[in-house]
């Protein structure tokens, strides 16, 4: 029959008497205006048509509802509103059956949760992810989920935005029916059923009792994780409600909380790093260059760094071959990749047929013959132009012609090693961060002479490890490390202005970072930086500012947390101020004339955010970073940067 259609993105169809209702608003079907406007509509055309005895809410393409509509936040509400859509919903007067064909998240779980019924394909996943946004859900969802499944199991899942498959959605009893079957076809059946029984309001079901040490054990939990953020904390607070209070307290409670937490910075700077995401790795230009078939990858170096891009490349899925200079070197590769994978299963992250699985697509060879079927080779050798240049000369007699290249180099210059070699057009840089496997970020680094398919390439390979991909131009560090370098260069020089390292971590980790400078120096060691340090003291500017405190300090053996001293001293895992480092601060001040001032934490912080947006503002200005908020990115997931500030570029403009 012809299909019925009440708004731009809300059609129907009627099945046996049931009105199939379909969401078609691409990319993810959020709940924009016209769905909530349309889907008032479709419930007003039901109501009033005596032929339809139920109706299937269900989503088109691969996602049921991807939540609001994320980009309308921030301007004036429209009506309907979400929450009377929902109500409209939960009240109406004939059975509605939710069909999740796909991913359900945010609001879109909000009104499923609102439906008589959910069935769910196996693909189907459920997410409340408000919290990562900086919100709490507004529609409903701290108030049903705990009717439905608990409050110790509402709370973990709202607090922590995870989401979870259909299989564990069906056990924790937020899917009714798990079908293999076409599952329009077992919507309309239980739609059809629930007709003939009583209507299963969630909204109208008490929270079903739990001991309260249970409860309380997953608001601890919750609240440790939230590392003090609000919205994790508001919505543990909010699902306690749920169960002492009536179901129209708590949702005016929860809207009050929602609205209050939209406008606020933390969700805005949330909201920035969301949108941040989805613009990474987008080059003008490049959405039309093919990118190369890669199936398997090569990978030089076996050490901490190669072992961990090579289980990344083994869990998407890839053929690896690791490349080693000796057997012995090989076998202790072979070695370092089986122990991660081993660990993923003691953990119980990975199971044993997984782990055999990947691993029989693994190859280590002490010949780098054996890379000749590579489609992209990446180096992760020992940080020296002299032996990559080397290497890369000779793996040109070795791989295809159309094979890629790519040096995971943190500080060479790529454009140097890619010159050094036949052809530098299919040479590329991919700077991993540690440990490869498990960080997110890579930095895709656009070298001179990188041909268009070459870098197209490369961000089709980031996107299938799951990486999130910034591009970047060439320069020393490249993004991060030149804003990190820029960072703690100014850490230091307030340091010899007058502020103990202590005082600058304190207000450090108090603004969100999970471990202030000075403690990271530590725990990284400090001998590396020293070396660099005194490798280029024949070029530094000698009008430069220079602050030698760190070197002082690695001439006093004092290389980190390894050390059990460095800026602080060590003991039981714990650091503590050492008067040795005070004296050597003093110094260094004293050696100057300078005389110390205080500064307040406010101070430190703003210092260092300028000091990292002057630094990310050179870097768009050279055309090294194309867009500020992938500096942010870059900070964020590299660097230890809060999320919730938004990253350095975002969060310095806002001060
Ligand atoms: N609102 C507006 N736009 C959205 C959106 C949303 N909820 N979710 C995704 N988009 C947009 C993205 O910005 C992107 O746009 P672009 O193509 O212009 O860059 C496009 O949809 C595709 O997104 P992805 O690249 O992320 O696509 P994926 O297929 O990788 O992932 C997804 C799809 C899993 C739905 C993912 O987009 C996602 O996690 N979205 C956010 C979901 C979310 O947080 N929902 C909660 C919203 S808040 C809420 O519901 C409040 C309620 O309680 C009142």
């Amino acid at each position: 029959m012809a299909a019925l259609r009440f708004s731009d993105t809300i059609s129907a169809t009627l099945a046996d008497g049931v009105l199939v209702v379909t969401i078609d608003n691409p990319p993810v079907n959020a709940l924009s205006v016209d769905v909530r406007a349309g889907l008032m509509a479709a419930l007003d055309h039901a109501e009033k048509d005596n032929s339809i005895v139920a109706l299937v809410l269900t989503g088109a393409g691969n996602t049921f509802i991807g939540g609001a509509d994320i980009k309308e936040f921030g301007k004036p509400p429209i009506e309907p509103l979400l929450p009377q859509v929902i109500a409209r919903i939960e009240d109406f007067s004939k059975p509605v059956a939710a069909a999740i064909n796909g991913v359900a998240l945010g609001g879109g779980v909000e009104v499923a949760l609102a439906c008589h019924r959910r069935d769910a394909g196996p693909s189907a996943k459920i997410g409340l992810p408000e919290v990562k946004l900086g919100i709490v859900p507004g529609a409903g969802g701290t108030q049903r989920l705990p009717r439905l499944i608990g409050t110790a199991a509402a709370t973990e899942l709202i607090s922590s935005g995870r989401l979870v498959s259909a299989t564990e959605a069906h056990k924790l009893g937020i899917i009714d029916n798990l079908t293999e079957n076409p599952l329009i076809d077992a919507a309309i059946a239980s739609a059809k059923s629930a007709a003939d029984l009583s209507l299963r309001r969630t909204g109208a079901l008490s929270v079903p009792p739990e001991p309260a040490e249970a409860i309380d054990k997953a608001a601890t939990e919750a609240l440790r994780k939230a590392r003090g953020q609000r919205a994790p904390a508001e919505a543990v607070r909010l699902v306690r409600l749920a169960a002492a209070s009536s179901l129209a307290e708590g949702l005016a409670e929860e809207r009050r909380t929602f609205v209050e937490l939209r406008d606020s910075e933390d969700a805005a700077a949330l909201r920035h790093v969301f949108f941040a995401e989805r613009a990474a790795g987008k080059v003008e230009g490049l959405e039309k260059v093919a990118p190369h078939k890669i199936e398997t990858i090569g990978i030089v170096g076996t050490g901490l760094m190669g072992s961990g891009i090579a289980v990344a490349a083994l869990n998407a899925d890839y053929r690896v071959i690791g490349i080693e200079q000796t057997q012995e070197g090989a076998d202790k590769g072979r070695e370092r990749i089986t122990g991660i994978m081993d660990k993923a299963v003691q953990s119980g992250r990975l199971d044993i047929k997984s782990r055999d699985d990947r691993l029989s697509r693994l190859t280590v060879a002490a010949n780098a013959q054996e890379l000749a079927p590579a489609d992209l080779v990446i180096e992760a050798v020992f940080d020296d132009l002299s032996v990559k240049t080397e290497l890369f000369q000779r793996l040109d007699g070795i791989i295809r012609a159309d094979a890629i290249l790519a040096t995971n180099t943190s500080y060479l210059d790529p454009n140097v090693i890619a010159a050094a070699t036949a052809h530098p057009e299919r040479i590329i840089g991919l700077h991993f961060f540690s440990p490869a496997n498990i960080m997110r970020l890579l930095e895709v680094v656009n070298c001179e002479n990188t041909a268009p398919d070459v870098l197209a390439s490369a961000l089709a390979f980031a996107k299938r490890l799951g990486k999130l991909a910034v591009v970047c131009g060439v320069t020393e560090g490249f993004i991060g490390n030149r804003i990190f370098s820029a960072y703690r260069r100014e850490a230091e020089f307030m340091v010899e202005d007058g502020a103990m390292p202590h005082e600058i971590d304190a207000a450090l980790e108090a603004y969100g970072f999970p471990m202030g400078l000075f403690a990271v120096y530590d725990m990284a060691g400090l001998e590396i930086a020293w070396a660099r340090r005194k490798r280029q003291a024949s070029t530094r500017d000698p009008a430069a500012r220079y602050v030698v405190i760190a070197d002082r300090l690695c001439e006093a053996g004092r290389f980190g947390q390894k050390a059990r001293r460095g800026w602080y001293a060590y003991s039981d895992g714990k650091r503590t101020v050492d008067p040795e480092v005070t004296a050597i601060i003093e110094t260094a001040r004293a050696e100057k004339n300078i005389a110390p001032k205080s500064f307040t934490a406010d101070e430190i912080v703003t210092r260092l955010l300028k000091a990292m947006a002057d630094e990310g503002d050179a870097l768009l200005a050279e055309g090294i970073a194309s867009r500020a908020s992938d500096i942010d990115l870059v900070m964020i997931n590299g660097y230890g940067f809060p999320p919730h500030k938004g990253g350095p570029m975002f969060s310095a403009g806002r001060r």
